[in-house]
């Protein structure tokens, strides 16, 4: 059994117990799908103040939906649109403070005011991205970016 209740330790601390935590959830031996699936609610259990974190996954040359906490979402990004589509245009993460000020921000759901996507790339090539939405502007900052960059450099290994 897994539990743990994330009001109770600082963000840094549930930071580090999530990259503790993570290596027991990447199993070589399951569908991709299970496995994201779990990365997806071990992601929304240590992050706090986000209302959507999921996979958008390559498939025929578009992102495509993959397991996912929060509200129903688009099911498809093409290559270079929306912020999931610019960061695995760029090949690099993407931070969007106020999305309101991101042109082309594909709007999932209404309460997202921030943003972070992480592409994943294996072998430098990119196999989807892990996105991340908040309703707080700003939310995001590099302590984001170095937590997602390693969750995603695990990960790929697994994909
Ligand atoms: N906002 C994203 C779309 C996906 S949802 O946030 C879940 C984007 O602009 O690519």
């Amino acid at each position: 059994m897994f539990t743990i209740d994330k009001q109770d330790a600082p963000r840094h601390q549930r930071y580090a117990l999530l990259l503790e935590t993570l290596p027991a959830f990447l199993e070589t031996d399951v569908p991709q799908v299970t496995l994201l699936a779990n990365v997806s609610a071990l992601l929304n259990v240590y992050l706090d103040t986000i209302n959507w974190v999921g996979f958008y996954m390559l498939d025929a040359g578009r992102l495509t939906l993959g397991p996912f906490q929060g509200q129903p979402a688009c099911t498809t990004i093409a290559i270079g649109h929306g912020v999931c589509g610019t960061a695995a245009q760029r090949l690099e993460t993407v931070i969007v403070n106020d999305v309101d000020r991101f042109p082309g921000h594909i709007a999932c759901d209404a309460n997202s005011r921030s943003e972070i996507v992480i592409p994943l790339i294996k072998n430098g090539v990119l196999l989807g991205v892990i996105d991340v939405d908040s309703p707080v502007l700003d939310r995001f900052s590099l302590d984001e970016v170095v937590l997602l960059e390693k969750v995603a450099g695990m990960l790929v290994d697994f994909l």
